[in-house]
């Protein structure tokens, strides 16, 4: 079908802009979602898919639908990684991180680690009685936690902070038909010193062993590590600060956290289906497919809306409403299905949990500002800051 016939088939699709789907996208998804689950959009020159079962058919389907194509540009700026590949290569890329990421691994590691780090770093803002959250907790965590992991403590935060900035916008560049340019080739090059330095000289490190095992080159050892690295930085730190957000900005599910702790991995698992840190991902059909009511041709862009997927009022009743007792929350996907399921769901809920925990612990009556301004984005969405206050109300 082309283009034209698309936009005439999908006109709910062929109206929607960028700006519907970065700010408060959901009402634009939930229409999508209604009239066409499977639709044409050519904001986006792709398909995108609202519905949560043709989110799963997508997902679960790496023969139909790959990650691995040109048009991926993580890539092309780090090469390719577990990320950009499919199939036994991809399983070769992932195999030896995956021992690391295990519930069980990750809780023995880091579980007491990120407890006392959540706490450390409000520490410093407690007597001030007001803050943003994002720059105080989610975000700094967020870059202990991925550094800790990779063993790469010797880089402080501003410096990872200042690779995973450069490596963005080389993202962005090539995604705009640009070039990499030289501020991301130095990041690139400097990062790749930081994990040749952590391989010689971290024995026992992930990176170390991942090296000694021997199934990837160096170029790809240091590909997936930048992956790794990239994956976990503004995901778990919109991850966290949406969390906090849902959370405070909502005083009757608050205090019955509050009142109950054993609830706040549910709080986290119900701010993952609201608002999916990361919310598009991609991929390429490798062949002819009908899905639902679309024929989407060989070569087409996939893009699946996990928000989208995680309102759909099929399995999730009144599916607007922040509600931590909800019975099927963990249905969600966030952190999508398939074989791309995310690497580091344990370790990302691990640190959101121990933000939140910290939160009850450390500020008591903590309530949001009132020029809070809800979480926009397009592909990674996230409020722009988390500001609030504790202690006895001012008013
Ligand atoms: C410690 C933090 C994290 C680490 C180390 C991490 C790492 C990774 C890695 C390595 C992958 C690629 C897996 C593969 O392709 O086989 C991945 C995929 C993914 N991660 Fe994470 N991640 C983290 C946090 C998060 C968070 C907080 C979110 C969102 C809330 C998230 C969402 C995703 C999604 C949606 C994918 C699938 C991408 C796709 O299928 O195209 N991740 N993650």
């Amino acid at each position: 079908m082309d283009p034209v016939d698309r936009t005439a088939r999908f006109p709910v699709g062929a109206v929607v802009t960028l700006e519907a789907l970065t700010g408060d996208v959901h009402p634009c998804l939930a229409r999508l979602r209604t009239a066409e689950p499977v639709s044409w959009l050519p904001a986006i020159g792709g398909w995108l898919v609202t519905g949560r079962d043709p989110a799963l058919a997508v997902l679960r389907d790496a023969d139909s639908f790959t990650v691995d194509d040109p048009r991926f540009s993580t890539a092309r700026v780090v090469g390719p990684s577990m990320l950009s590949t499919d199939g036994a290569d991809h399983a070769r890329h992932r195999a030896p991180f995956a021992g690391a990421f295990k519930h069980a691994v990750v809780m023995d590691g880091f579980e007491a680690w990120t407890a006392i780090e959540a706490r450390r770093l409000l520490a410093g803002h407690l007597a001030v009685g007001r803050c943003d959250l994002r720059p105080a907790l989610a975000a700094p965590l967020a870059v202990g936690v991925i550094a800790r992991a990779l063993n790469l403590e010797e880089a402080d935060p501003d410096r990872v902070l200042g690779w995973y900035r450069a490596i963005v916008a080389g993202v962005e560049g090539v995604n705009a038909g640009r070039e990499v340019g030289d501020g991301t080739r130095r990041a690139v090059a400097d990062l790749r010193r930081a994990v040749d330095r952590t391989v010689r000289n971290s024995a026992g490190s992930l990176l170390a062993e991942v090296a000694e095992e021997g199934s990837l080159t160096a170029d790809e050892l240091f590909s997936n590590t930048a992956v790794l690295m990239f994956g976990a930085i503004e995901t778990s730190e919109g991850m966290t600060a949406n969390a906090l957000a849902h959370l405070i900005g909502d005083p009757s599910q608050l205090a019955a956290v509050a009142n109950d702790r054993s609830l706040v991995p549910d709080a986290v698992e119900e701010s993952l289906r609201m608002e999916p840190a990361a919310t598009l991902v991609d991929r390429y059909a490798t062949r002819e497919v009908d899905l639902l009511e679309a024929r989407i041709g060989v070569g087409d862009l996939v893009t699946v809306s996990l928000a989208g997927a995680n309102r759909d009022p099929v399995v999730f009743n009144d599916p607007d409403r922040f509600d931590v007792r909800r019975p099927n929350l963990h249905l969600q996907l966030a952190f999508v299905k398939g074989p791309h399921v995310c690497l580091g769901l344990h370790l990302a809920r691990l640190q959101t949990i121990a933000a939140v925990d910290a939160v009850l612990d450390l500020l008591p009556g903590v309530r949001l500002d009132d020029d809070f301004e809800p979480a926009r984005g397009l592909v990674f969405r996230k409020p722009a800051a988390v500001p609030v206050a504790w202690g006895p109300s001012e008013g």
